[in-house]
């Protein structure tokens, strides 16, 4: 990777001389390999841990600087909390955690993947890695001003030390290629919109062929013999053309219906002729991360070999005010054949999936569809930035979902849908307007447009994730502004369902 952080496992072993990082639990018990390295020094771990009242609580850290007995630059025991047995977004989270706590400096690092109750399995071990690359990215290509002091040395080299090597590098191979799916996925969110445009987008995708995937892409004159014209009037305002991706990855049975997941891809919101308030309207630079998370999610799966058919489509548009941007009062026909009244050009999302769902359904017949999509800012007044809010029009495929992302850590929440709020959307002109009239329930009344391009024997899920997919919570395994939230959630849900 770009960042010269070089992450590979060993046996365990002497630490090497730079930092030496190792776990144990609120009884500040250790592994057997782990006190046999820390030898003498155990002692010294004891006072320093009563001195800094550090109990081993799960993610809490005890540093020590060059330890008398131990030939290393500095000691970091970590806490694992009750010597309970760890979920996989708890090892995760301990590599981020571990990742955070080596110094900027370091170029050298030895972690010992081993918990008081014994070596990590291979899987396990895997995860805690999983966790460090997480946590180490950042996006930091247009800083060429970094003072020396924030400079990484050119190479970091962190040994993993496991009970089985061989063993532990093959299972992070998928590891590996689902984490590069979200760094993907970071990446395109935090591109900035002058760089990353609609066509731009679209050739960054074509570097998925590399993987297998499959990749078209339709320009202007393909959508409109389609009749894309809801996604097409949202793009008619700006110098960039509109483009759609469709990328497909076979590695299920052949014949089999794929599932399918559709991303809002605006590149920037300036809300067009109903144009933003400036207040943090840079930040619609992200409208694009739904894309974003399908675009990382159909490299992650390929780059895994994962045994599903799917595709994924994305609708990629810049919504800008100019003379020939669309304007409110704006009746547009669908691919679907369906009339919309735009009554605000700044409710463009859902005029871009409405095509994509369409054009998706009708091309692939898909077992489900997903959409994803920076929707709403109402979804963020209900819920935060801690769950996504969750649509959907199947219990068994809402449950899925929720299970994959207890499972994750990337939380989904459900929200209703229901006729009293689809009527919010009918028009006196056509046969629905673009919002609901009103602010309230804005979430759910988007969701309801959606839900009119979509035939109700689809099962079908629709993720607002207007408030997890940039500007995202801080976490140990995230410092990224664009947070790739999603591509690890959909990856297990097809793994734990749709594989095989
Ligand atoms: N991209 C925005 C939603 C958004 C806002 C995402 C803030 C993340 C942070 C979307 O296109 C939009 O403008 N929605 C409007 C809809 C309204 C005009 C009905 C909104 O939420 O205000
Ligand atoms: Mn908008
Ligand atoms: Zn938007």
């Amino acid at each position: 990777m770009a960042d010269g952080l070089k992450l590979a496992f060993g046996p365990f072993g002497a630490p090497g001389p730079g930092v030496f990082i190792v776990f144990c639990d609120d009884k500040l018990k250790f592994g057997r390999a782990t006190a046999d390295a820390l030898g003498s020094a155990i002692d010294l771990v004891r006072r320093a841990a009563k001195a800094e009242h550090f109990t081993g609580n799960s993610g809490s850290a005890l540093e020590l600087i060059v330890p008398a007995g131990l030939d290393v630059a500095r000691l970091v025991v970590i806490g694992t909390g009750k010597a309970a047995p760890l979920a996989q977004k708890d090892r995760l989270k301990l590599g981020g955690v571990a990742m955070g706590k080596l110094p900027v400096k370091a170029s050298e690092g030895t972690v010992f993947a081993e918990l008081p109750g014994g070596a990590m399995s291979a899987d396990e071990a895997a995860d805690l890695v999983q966790g460090m690359r997480l946590r180490a990215y950042a996006f930091d290509r247009y800083k060429t001003r970094r003072k020396d002091d924030d400079k990484p040395p050119e190479k970091r080299s962190i040994t993993i030390a496991v009970g089985d090597v061989a063993a532990a590098r093959r299972a992070f191979v998928a590891r590996e290629a689902v984490t590069g799916g979200v760094l993907l996925a970071r990446d395109l969110v935090n591109e900035p919109a002058n760089v990353l445009y609609p066509d731009e987008f679209a050739r960054r995708t074509l570097a998925l062929k590399k993987a297998g995937v499959a990749v078209e892409v339709l320009d202007v004159a393909a959508m409109k013999k389609l009749g894309m014209n809801a996604l097409l009037g949202v793009g008619q305002g700006s110098a960039h053309e509109s483009r759609v991706v469709v990328m497909r990855w076979n590695g299920g049975k052949k014949g089999e219906a794929p599932v399918a997941f559709i991303g809002k891809g605006v590149c920037f919101d300036t809300g067009g002729i109903s144009i933003k308030p400036a207040a943090a309207m840079e930040d619609m630079k992200g409208d694009m991360g739904g894309a974003a998370c399908v675009t990382g999610l159909m490299q992650a799966l390929a780059a895994r070999k994962a045994k599903v058919n799917a595709v994924g489509v994305i609708g990629l548009v810049e919504n800008m005010p100019d003379g020939k941007a669309q304007r409110p009062g704006d009746i547009v026909t669908s691919m679907s054949g369906q009339t919309i009244e735009i009554i605000n050009t700044d409710a463009e999302g859902r005029l871009v999936l409405a095509d994509c769902l369409w054009y998706t359904a009708q091309r692939f017949k898909p077992k489900f569809m997903i959409d994803l999509a920076t929707l709403t800012g109402a979804i963020i007044v209900a819920l935060g930035q801690e769950y996504a809010g969750m649509f959907a029009n199947d219990d068994e495929l809402a449950e899925r979902l929720d299970k994959a992302g207890a499972a994750t850590g990337e939380k989904v929440w459900r929200m209703p849908l229901a006729p009293e709020y689809d009527k919010m959307i009918d028009s006196k002109f056509a046969d629905m307007k673009n919002t609901g009239g009103s602010r309230w329930g804005g979430a759910i009344t988007a969701a309801q447009f959606i839900k009119r391009f979509v035939d109700d024997k689809t099962p079908w899920a629709h993720l607002d994730v207007a408030g997890t997919a940039f500007d995202s919570r801080q976490t140990d395994i995230n410092k990224s502004w664009g947070s790739g939230w999603g591509v690890r959630l959909l990856d297990r849900l097809v793994q734990d369902y749709y594989e095989g």
